[in-house]
């Protein structure tokens, strides 16, 4: 797949889409505030969640040797998937309340924006690079639970038991405690218990990243085992295009990681990515959507005392012009970038802080 564009293109269908939505106001005042590179000399970047760090590493260097955008991401979160000691993706992934580890996956190419996406997929451990299958060779977004097994299969995916000892006993943990109305009786059965309470919590973990390139192309893909201990079946925001991951190749792109219902309800990565069409920065506009899902957000079982929301979401937002940033509802917290400046940890901006 190439990236390729043509810079006027590009120019006229931003202002035209501007037009429609009756913003030019801003976007006029952006578009003359930030005036774009020629193709060739977009500044190479890539960014991801906390747990991509080496993703991000890898996919630069891929973008660096010529690779598409797509294909580097992928190449980089394949990275996290395949690592049995991140369980919030594939291999190691936190299971289903049955014990069964449930995928999924979205990805989005700039330049055709094109999008593929995979849900509820069991026994494959690299569900990126089956939506990327789904985007390259069918006509549909979507495919889930045992027909994207099935289509996986087609093109000689292997099943394998996605659940590691380590997964498994952190499961059989929550089993044996999370609950004193069942017939599990605690404390969990194992001499030792190197889990301790990390992961007593249920986690929304997962890993979502961006690229751009010299030519000002950009992609994305968002991977998860999804929420831990989830009600079988159950799909979060991560293959869902707008609430996963978004990219306009004119504007930016977002992906998120936590809690996907609160991004579901809110579709964050769309809203955040037409905000920077409207003139807002990255940082801003991952701020602005945070601030609508907290002001949202009515059940009281997901709010604390004061009001203010329980649970994580995050979002890693990259413009058009090289511009990043990570923002999160609870912080301190850090996202990963690689650029001509190397790869590291940056923190986070956030809406409260976690000692509040
Ligand atoms: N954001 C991951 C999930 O909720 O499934």
């Amino acid at each position: 797949m190439h990236d390729t564009i043509n810079r006027r293109n590009f120019l006229s269908k931003s202002l035209g889409a501007a037009a429609g939505i009756a913003l030019s106001g801003n976007l006029a005042k952006a578009s003359s505030k930030n005036k774009l590179p020629d193709p060739g000399k977009f500044p190479v970047k890539v960014i991801a969640s906390r747990n991509g760090f080496e993703a991000t590493r890898l996919a630069y260097e891929k973008i660096t040797s010529g690779e598409d955008t797509l294909d580097a991401v992928i190449a980089g979160v394949n990275l996290v998937e395949n690592d049995p000691n991140d369980h919030s993706v594939g291999l190691g992934g936190l299971p289903n309340e049955d014990g069964v580890v449930e995928l999924d996956s979205s990805v989005m190419h700039g330049p055709t924006h094109r999008a593929g996406a995979v849900a509820a997929l069991q026994n494959i451990k690299n569900p990126s690079k089956v939506a990327q299958l789904v985007l390259k060779y069918t006509d549909h977004v979507l495919i889930v639970g045992q027909g994207a097994l099935r289509f996986a299969k087609a093109y000689g995916f292997e099943e394998e038991n996605l659940l590691t000892d380590d997964a498994r006993k952190i499961w059989l943990k929550w089993k044996h405690t999370h609950s004193d109305r069942d017939d599990w009786l605690s404390p969990p059965p194992f001499k030792e218990d190197p889990f301790g309470e990390e992961f007593f919590g249920r986690i929304t973990g997962t890993i979502h990243c961006a690229a751009l390139n010299a030519n000002g192309d950009m992609s994305c893909t968002t991977t998860t085992s999804g929420l831990s201990f989830k009600i079988p079946g159950r799909v979060g925001d991560s293959p869902i295009i707008g609430a996963g991951l978004y990219v306009d190749n004119d504007i930016g792109s977002c992906g998120s990681t936590g809690r996907g219902e609160a991004n579901l309800q809110n579709l964050c990565c769309f809203a955040a990515v037409e905000l920077m069409r409207n003139g807002m920065d990255p940082k801003d506009a991952g701020l602005e959507v945070l601030r609508r899902v907290a002001n949202k957000t009515s059940e009281s079982h997901l709010l604390r005392d004061d009001g203010k929301p329980n649970f994580g979401l995050s979002f890693y937002l990259l413009s058009k012009d090289g511009r990043h940033a990570g923002v999160t509802m609870w912080g301190p917290s850090q996202f990963s970038v690689t650029d001509e400046k190397g790869t590291r940890h940056e923190d986070s901006a956030y809406l409260y802080k976690r000692s509040e």
